[in-house]
């Protein structure tokens, strides 16, 4: 196993790639410190994380907010005792343009995309240092790669949280902590909402490698980052998105799901 004996946090926890990073990591023998919103959905991964073999503690956290982080972080520890692995995939997708944005839009995907990591990185890099180094896993997405047409907010969000990642790395890479980054393309999760046969047919088409990616496949990329095998790699944006990002696209420079939400 290649996670035995390694304690990781994981937002998102309660759905699509934070839950399956969760139970992936889980297989390869870690525990995990579950943060999301929804009692339900994360209940629901936490008896996943079990039904794969190892333990889990959900914690009902708002990422957002810095009592909350350093609140869920302590009940972590008191239940596992370390910290050695943080990701951060909550996130949200907020679409439009800026002129249609209101300001609670801008807030809540800045806030969740990019200060989210923020908040967790702080208090964990100090958990890190203690057991001797760590892995903070960072799910950005194809829009941290250049500006998206209609996902003003959301694109801004992503790309501020790869150079986050790279100015992390270099701050950290003495203390044996690495900050890596995953940009995954369009994936089949909750977040993409609900696509026809058709639709789905027709975003595979445009994936270079003819298939939209499942949440499976970014949290495997999760675990090689998070494993000892990727010891000397850190500052890396990996994009895991079957060639997307350098395939042209209908949106802008490169190619998103074509659903649109917006957030509450
Ligand atoms: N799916 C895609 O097509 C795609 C593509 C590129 C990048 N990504 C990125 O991948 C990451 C994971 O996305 P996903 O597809 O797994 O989305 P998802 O299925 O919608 O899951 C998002 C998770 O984030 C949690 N969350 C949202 N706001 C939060 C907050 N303020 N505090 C704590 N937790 C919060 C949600 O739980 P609660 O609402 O219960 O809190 C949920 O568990 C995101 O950062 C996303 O931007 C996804």
């Amino acid at each position: 196993m290649r996670l035995e004996g390694k304690v990781a946090l994981v937002t998102g926890f309660g759905s699509g790639i934070g839950r399956s990073t969760a139970v992936i990591f889980a297989r390869e023998g870690a525990k995990i410190i579950g943060l999301s919103r929804s009692g339900s959905s994360g209940e629901e991964t936490a008896r996943l994380v079990r039904e794969a073999g190892s333990e889990a503690l959900f914690v009902p956290t708002d990422i957002r907010k810095l009592g909350d982080v350093e609140a869920a972080l302590a009940k972590g520890l008191e239940a596992f005792g370390r910290l050695d692995i943080a990701v951060n995939s909550a996130g949200v997708r907020v679409a439009g343009i800026a002129t249609d944005l209101s300001e609670e839009d801008w807030d809540t995907a800045l806030d969740t995309n990019l200060k989210g990591a923020f908040l967790v990185g702080r208090a964990a890099i100090p958990q890190m240092r203690l057991v001797g180094g760590g892995s903070i896993i960072n799910i950005s997405a194809a829009s941290g790669f250049h500006g998206t047409k209609g996902r003003v907010a959301y694109s801004t969000s992503k790309g501020a949280l790869n150079n986050f990642t790279e100015a992390m790395a270099l701050d950290y890479a003495g203390e044996n902590i690495r900050v890596n980054c995953i940009c995954p393309g369009p994936t089949e999760t909750p977040m993409m909402g609900t696509v026809t046969d058709e639709v789905r047919a027709a975003m595979s088409e445009r994936v270079p490698m003819g298939a939209i990616p499942q949440p499976e496949d970014i949290a495997e990329a999760a675990v090689f980052l998070a494993s000892d095998a990727a010891h000397f790699i850190t500052g890396a944006i990996l994009a895991v998105d079957g060639g997307s990002h350098l395939a042209p696209s209908v949106h802008g420079r490169h190619f998103e799901s074509s659903t649109q939400t917006r957030t509450p």
